[in-house]
């Protein structure tokens, strides 16, 4: 039994759609475990991976009786394999958020679809909650990065430049069981720090810098996030204060992460704190972890949205002062029934390196 795809199934018959067509990879991938190229229909009957010769023999390789998948290969169909697979459907799902409007009318014209309807994230709302296996791959992934961020406590020193560290860090990753990089490493030091996203440069690691360090790797296709500020030979009081203020900030918002708990109000508690030390949030206080590094749900203030049970969430505030410096401390949670629990753990006192 494919439980992922069941539950997808369930949820289209409430909806009165009889099949969908799944195009966003990321979603191939969650309800088949399939890496490759093509489209996957499910069909009244049958679920069925549409690819090409470069992927055939990997992907049937790799599937299995419960996978509950068919592998088709496009070259050897013909119009008649299109307009069956949706015959006697009223409705049909699409992904409107990834087919372009040049392949949409070839779906229109190949498949000879009555209606194609916009299904509004339906698979990205299932992926919201983590089952047992994508738990333990996205612990595993949080576990590699702290191991990480300890090999790179010891080993920057003044004089390295930022792109030095952020290729150690891939390296790091890849020789300790990741499969590599979540997300390019953000190494911004000094006043880089104060972009939220500064692309990592040829500047020197410098005494007296402020170091925002953000990183996350991926297990088994799972991602992690982390991002910690750290300093460089020294600490002034005044930059301490703002440390302390975003860390009380982080704090409090993971105290308040449990299931049922209202991101909003979570969100509007942060915002306020800041806004009483005159900063501003410039970015979301977070966003979900999974086989994407954003993935729903965002952390904002804008509309009620409720945490539940075994969502897995980064939770990320921040301050940034153009042309100055910028502090942000981050830590993928697990949210159960009465709290959250870090899955990230690297220490978040000063640290001073040398
Ligand atoms: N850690 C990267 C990001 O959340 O944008
Ligand atoms: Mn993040």
């Amino acid at each position: 039994m494919n439980p992922r795809i069941k539950c997808l199934r369930n949820q289209l018959n409430s909806l009165n759609i009889e099949g969908m067509i799944v195009s966003n990879p990321i979603n191939i991938k969650y309800l088949t475990n399939i890496d490759a190229e093509g489209e996957l229909l499910i069909t009244r009957r049958e679920n069925i991976f549409l690819t090409d010769g470069r992927y055939v023999e990997a992907v049937n390789s790799a599937l299995t009786i419960d996978s509950e998948i068919i592998v088709w290969d496009k070259r050897g169909m013909i119009r008649e394999d299109y307009e069956n697979y949706f015959l006697f459907c009223e409705k049909v799902g699409f992904e409107e958020s990834y087919v372009t409007y040049e392949k949409y009318k070839q779906i229109m014209q190949l498949y000879k679809i009555n209606e194609l309807v916009e299904t509004e994230g339906i698979i990205e709302k299932q992926r919201r909650i983590k089952d047992e296996e994508e738990i333990t791959n996205i612990k595993k992934a949080c576990e590699i990065t702290d191991q990480c961020f300890t090999f790179l406590k010891n080993y920057i020193k003044i004089g390295m430049t930022e792109r030095e560290i952020a290729y150690r860090i891939e390296e790091f990753f890849i020789k300790n069981g990741a499969e590599g990089l979540a997300f390019n490493p953000i190494v911004a030091s000094g006043t880089n720090s104060s972009m939220p996203h500064s692309i990592v440069s040829d500047k020197k690691i410098e005494e007296g810098d402020i170091l925002l360090i953000d990183l996350g790797c991926k297990y088994k296709g799972y991602c992690s996030d982390m991002t910690r500020t750290i300093f460089v030979g020294k600490v002034d009081d005044t930059i301490k204060n703002i440390y302390d203020m975003v860390l009380g900030v982080q704090e409090q918002a993971i105290s308040q992460m449990k299931d049922g708990a209202n991101i909003k109000n979570i969100t509007k508690v942060a915002e306020q704190e800041l806004k009483i030390n005159r900063f501003d949030l410039i970015h979301a206080l977070g966003h979900g972890v999974g086989l994407d590094i954003h993935e729903a749900p965002v952390l904002t203030s804008k509309y009620d949205n409720l945490l539940k049970e075994n969502m897995v969430i980064a939770i990320e505030p921040g301050v940034y002062v153009p042309k100055s410096f910028g502090i942000r401390i981050e830590d993928t949670v697990l949210i159960t029934k009465n709290g959250c629990i870090n899955l990230t753990n690297s220490e978040k006192n000063y640290t001073i390196i040398a």
